[in-house]
């Protein structure tokens, strides 16, 4: 019998059978030969834990503030494309599911559901994460369509400039099979055909020329917050702080576009060090369990993304799959609280690490 919160390995597994082999390919592709996608897993892995014993933990409570608001917990959801590719209700499964868990959902550019739908079926807050294209004309419409539609913030991913070369995945990312087409990017003027030539490394819907001025832009022409993702040098979130940022993530893409980067949890404690606590630090990649995200808590993060995880449970249960996977890391996150002495976030400090 399934139990009522499976191990994420159970969720990998059920999609494995379930996801079409495009989808496959597309969730678990890797720059190069994958080394960067499987440090990120591996580097929580080799992070020991000191608990503190003899402390009352009677209540454990793993909501965190985040940009003015209060969360129930700190686990999100990161932008990921597609997701009509995992299931046929797409974003809008992925949407409840994160309402259903008390998860903040990031919408990617590359939704195969409209904005407006997905804000539609949202029960809890949502970021609209955005790949600058080279059309500004483009790109203010789709922002503006964001806020007007209820965007708490936009995560502006910098990390792309050009795509990577992914291994496996032997799709160009923007051929939709029959039936599927992009909730945003089919409006792009310039259309998503990949170029004839392979030799050319840029791409119509990615802008390679998008530097800290124009970022600074465009924090100060919205309202919004601006976070910026894909930030790992300690300059760089600098950088991003000065240009306005409202918040940074450290983020290798989930090791899809440059091998032999490092684990972003490597990377994590040179940026909230540089960052010194003016603007929130979250991080992504390779967090796998509750234990993961303490970690990640303790180094410094205001909290964490979760990118194939809830696709697996996605394709594997829709809506149901989603919440699950999320409920699961929460309740191991609660657990890993207690058995380590702390009752808050707040109180979630690199005292927990054993060093
Ligand atoms: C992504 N990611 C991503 N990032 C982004 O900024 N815009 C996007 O459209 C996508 N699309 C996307 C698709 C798929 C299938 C994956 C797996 C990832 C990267 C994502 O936001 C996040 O950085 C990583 O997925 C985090 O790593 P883990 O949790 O997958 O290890």
């Amino acid at each position: 019998m399934t139990p009522a919160l499976p191990p994420l390995e159970h969720y990998a597994a059920l999609a494995a059978e379930r996801m079409t082999d495009l989808a496959s390919r597309y969730a678990a592709s890797a720059a190069g030969s994958g080394h960067t996608a499987r440090w990120n897993e591996e580097r929580y892995q080799e992070i020991r834990l000191a608990p503190r014993v003899g402390v009352d933990v009677t209540s454990v409570d793993p909501s965190v503030r985040l940009l003015g608001r209060r969360l129930p917990h700190p686990v999100l959801l990161a932008p990921t494309g597609c997701h009509r590719l995992f299931h046929p209700e797409g974003e809008l499964a992925s949407v409840r599911g994160a309402g259903e868990a008390g998860a903040l959902f990031v919408v990617s550019s590359y939704t195969t559901t409209p904005t407006a739908d997905i804000a539609a079926a949202a029960r809890g807050p949502w970021w609209f994460q955005l790949n600058p294209a080279p059309d500004a004309g483009f790109v203010a419409n789709v922002l503006d369509e964001a806020v007007a539609r209820g965007a708490e913030a936009l995560v502006v991913t910098l990390d792309t400039p050009v795509a990577g070369m992914r291994s496996g995945q032997g799709w160009d990312g923007v051929s939709l099979p029959d039936g599927l087409e992009f909730g945003v990017l089919r409006d792009l003027p310039a259309g998503l055909a990949p170029p004839a030539d392979p030799e050319v490394i840029h791409r119509s819907a990615l802008d390679a020329g998008l530097t800290w001025d124009r970022l600074a832009g465009l924090c100060a022409e919205r309202e919004l917050p601006v976070l910026v993702k894909g930030v790992l040098r300690g300059d760089d979130a600098e950088r991003a702080v000065a240009a306005g940022a409202a918040g940074i993530i450290v983020s290798n893409h989930g090791g899809r576009n440059l091998d032999t980067l490092p684990a972003t949890v490597d990377a994590l404690p040179r940026v909230v060090e540089r960052v010194a606590g003016r603007v929130p630090v979250l991080v992504d990649g390779g967090v796998r369990s509750g234990g993961d995200v303490l970690k990640a808590l303790a180094l410094g993060a205001n909290a964490v993304l979760l990118g194939r995880p809830y696709l697996w449970g996605l394709a594997a249960e829709g809506a149901e799959g989603v919440r699950r996977v999320v409920t699961r890391l929460r309740v191991e996150l609660e657990m890993a609280m207690a058995l380590c002495g702390v009752r808050t976030t707040d109180e979630i400090t690199d005292d927990v690490l054993w060093t």
